[in-house]
């Protein structure tokens, strides 16, 4: 198999350096998407089009999703799944915790994942059956955790209505675990996970561009992702925790039905 890894690590820290130089400033475009509290810059669209030119240049006939432009169609079974910046709002803000994510997919399966957070000077990087790494460090979840001890990640979707909902979600939540924490980024926060950072992860409403490299660092890290009820991660649910934990946040999240929005 052709060496997706270092590609896919290469371009990203290519774009992350440019958006390191290229901070947001008070002239940088700010334009609203599918709602006032979703925003994407001139940024998140110059990184999106360096990484796209750089996968094409490398790999002419690949297929492509990127968050700002779509699905680039091809007869290629190989398909990156790119997120130029994940965690807009941090990024915007100053705030660390923003990543470019670039997952390469084989014939439907994930088979290599990197999130640079640049600004944190991190490297995840997992190739599938082989094994996550932050660096040169391999890494390993946090296991035997049990819920009421567990630090819980999680984020919000752009929509009122959904926050409204993810907001009661979470005010259950809250009592029954050691702590919540909000990100900004479901890339970083996956990542996290895969650290020991954080003990698990859960959001509604998550894009494949978000997961799609953090859940390959993150299961290949020892965590189970998955969405709710047996189904596979979607933009639906997303959930990931060692396998006892995974569990039995799942069956408080189900019994809190958090996808009725
Ligand atoms: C968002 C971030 C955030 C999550 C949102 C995502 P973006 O991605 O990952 O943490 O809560 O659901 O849409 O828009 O910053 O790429
Ligand atoms: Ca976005
Ligand atoms: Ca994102
Ligand atoms: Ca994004």
């Amino acid at each position: 198999m052709p060496d997706f890894l270092r590609l896919a690590e290469d371009i990203a820290r290519e774009a992350g350096d440019m958006l390191l130089a290229k901070r947001p400033t008070m002239s940088t475009a700010v334009e609203t998407k599918s709602s006032p509290t979703d925003v994407v810059t001139t940024l998140d669209t110059a990184s999106e089009e360096l990484i796209r030119e750089r996968i094409l240049a490398a790999r002419p006939g690949d297929r492509i999703l990127g968050e700002e432009g779509g699905e680039e169609p091809g007869e290629s079974d190989v398909r990156w799944i790119v997120d130029p910046i994940d965690g807009t709002v941090n990024f915007l803000y100053g705030l660390p915790d923003w990543a470019v994510s670039i997952a390469v997919e084989v014939g439907g399966r994930i088979v290599a994942g990197v999130v640079n957070v640049p600004q944190r000077g991190e490297v995840y990087t997992a190739a599938l059956g082989e094994g996550a790494w932050l660096g040169a460090e391999r890494l390993r979840c946090n296991t035997g955790v049990p819920l009421a001890q567990a630090l819980v990640s999680t984020g919000f979707g752009y929509s009122a209505t959904r926050r409204a909902v993810q907001g009661q979600v979470v005010a259950e939540v809250l009592p029954r675990v050691r702590d919540i924490r909000r990100g900004g980024s479901c890339a970083v926060d996956m990542c996290g996970q895969a650290a020991g950072r954080v003990d698990a992860y859960y959001e509604r409403g998550v894009n494949q561009w978000d997961f799609a490299a953090a859940g390959l660092v993150a299961t290949e890290a020892g965590a189970r992702l998955g969405g709710l009820q047996g189904r596979p991660v979607s933009p639906s649910f997303a959930l990931c925790a060692a396998p006892g934990l995974f569990e039995e946040l799942h069956d408080l999240l189900v019994s809190l039905d958090p996808e009725r929005d």
